[in-house]
């Protein structure tokens, strides 16, 4: 049997992880959930989020990870399987695999726009349209959601140069594609950003008659906490999804990166780096950019309806309106949609790794034909997101697999390992090799915090909205079609990998232990 692929070194991994976390949700995710609920009011329970479910939560995932890679398991269906005897356990990693995915589905075309938006900034293809309405069409325009085909030649090419790209990495496999990409990819996207805040922090407010819209009210807006809206349910689960989102936790992800780690490799502090890298980026970069900016030119109210009026309008509506009306915009228009690419890239060739690995490893299939598989399906499954993208494909996709999905996968993984693995077993696994204890406080938060927050978030959504959710109530009948059509990709996705797991397995019992 090949030996299986190793990452080269400990600095790759810490940039190789910290590229897996660091993506669009640091730069576009972020500051528009802060911004729609209540700026500062919002950082509370997102630190609360991150203290009992992101950081521990990432430790268990690591651990779980490398555990799995012993015995050449890089995928949730194998460390499931490992870590609790049973046969039901394998199926309930297939959602370790169609999370990533389907969330790779809707997240490889927005990357796509962060490419051609690059060029766009080049060419400066958006001069003149200043105004918010000039760069909301012009962004419809290219996405072409008001044509008969229900997407633009441009839009599609793109799409495809961007395939392209992630599958010539990912060819390079562990150490020579994803590890090397991270270590040029990593300090590029932290210089541009830090020149990015640099040059937002020294606007100087366009409008005399209006000296409030200033950078200095502009973060204040970010971190002044409003402790009103504490109180409200809606704030607390935002924050919460929005840590798994930014830290890849309960995707499936982790645990794919860490199996390509040696058993007694240290985790504790690798994996605080890397979360930590992200952090960083998250609230002190990420909260630095946009929404500074965007209070500047647009001033409080303007800001929070632009970020109300959808994740993408303040990236790519607000932004380019932005750069227009400031000195040498055409240069900081392109760090800023560069950034961002640097930032998707990084991230998806993270969400297609689990699918990838679990081909390799369960399936015994060669890397080409993994990869060539995963890549073949990620074309043809991208056209539910990008033509039904007016219906809302894509934020039905990115509910289901990117916020609900990502609850119940990690009340599912925390289950096994803290429970049915046993507490003990998992704190003494996380500690293997490592260079600093945590603190124990961890240890009660992980056995007893974390899934009885978890079980409390999805009851309190299941009772308060899920059935209204799952029928659509309210939702234009014009775009059940595509909505529906999200749903029975998704479940056709974890059908398919549990037939997979099932194939898999017995073909292993034939083969003998
Ligand atoms: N954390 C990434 C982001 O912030 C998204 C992601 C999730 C990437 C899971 C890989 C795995 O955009």
């Amino acid at each position: 049997m090949a030996k299986r692929e190793r990452w080269a070194s400990r600095i790759g991994v810490i940039l190789a992880m910290a590229g897996n976390a660091i993506g669009l949700g640091n730069f576009l995710r972020f500051p528009v959930q802060a911004a729609q609920n209540g700026g500062g009011a919002f950082m509370i329970p997102y630190f609360v989020a991150l203290l009992i479910f992101g950081i521990p939560l990432a430790w268990c995932e690591w651990a779980m990870g490398r555990l799995g890679g012993t015995n050449r398991h890089g995928s949730s269906p194998g460390v499931l399987g490992m870590l609790w005897k049973h046969p039901a356990a394998k199926y309930l990693g297939a959602l370790g695999i169609c999370l990533p995915l389907g969330v790779l589905i809707y997240y490889l075309y927005v990357e796509s726009w962060t490419l051609s938006y690059s060029f766009f900034s080049v060419l400066w293809d958006f001069m003149g349209k200043t105004t918010m309405a000039d760069m909301k069409s012009f962004l419809t325009d290219y996405q072409g959601v008001e044509t008969k085909a229900g997407v633009t030649v441009m839009a599609y090419v793109f799409f495809l140069l961007t395939v392209g790209a992630n599958y010539w990495i990912m060819s390079g496999g562990i150490a020579k594609g994803i590890e090397r990409l991270a270590r040029i990819g990593m300090p590029a996207l932290l210089l541009l950003a830090v020149v990015l805040v640099a040059r937002v922090f020294t606007l100087a407010p366009p409008d005399p008659a209006h000296p409030e819209n200033s950078v200095v009210n502009g973060l204040g807006f970010v971190w002044n906490p409003d402790l009103a809206s504490l109180r409200s349910a809606k704030v607390w689960l935002a924050a919460a999804g929005q840590v798994f989102f930014t830290l890849s936790v309960g995707f499936g992800s982790i645990q794919c990166y860490a199996s390509y780690m040696r058993r007694r490799d240290d985790i504790v502090v690798t994996g605080l780096s890397s979360s930590v890298l992200n952090e960083f980026v998250e609230v002190i970069l990420g909260a630095s950019i946009a929404i500074p900016a965007a209070y500047v030119f647009f001033g409080h109210a303007g800001t929070v309806e632009i970020a109300k009026s959808g994740s993408f309008n303040l990236g790519f509506v607000a932004m380019p309106a932005i750069f227009q009306q400031m000195p040498g915009g055409a240069v900081f228009g392109l760090f800023w949609f560069f950034l961002l690419f640097i930032a998707g890239l990084t991230s998806s060739v993270a969400l297609a790794q689990p699918a990838i690995a679990f081909l390799q490893d369960e399936l015994g299939w060669s890397h080409k034909r993994s990869l060539r598989s995963v890549w073949i399906f990620l074309v043809l499954a991208g056209h539910v997101p990008i033509l039904g993208l007016a219906a809302g494909a894509l934020d039905e996709m990115d509910f289901w697999a990117g916020t609900i999905g990502l609850a119940l996968f990690a009340l599912i993984e925390s289950i096994v390992f803290i429970w049915i693995f046993g507490a003990q077993r998992a704190w003494d696994e996380i500690h293997i090799g490592a260079e600093e204890r945590i603190p124990r406080v961890f240890f009660y938060i992980l056995k007893y915090v974390t899934p009885v927050a978890l079980l409390a978030i999805l009851i309190a959504w299941g009772w308060q909205q899920g059935a209204d959710v799952i029928s659509m109530k309210g939702v234009d009948p014009a775009q059940r079609a595509w909505r529906w059509a999200a749903r029975a990709l998704l479940l056709g996705m974890i059908a398919t990998t549990c037939w997979l797991i099932r194939r898999a397995w017995s073909r292993k019992q034939e083969a003998g232990p």
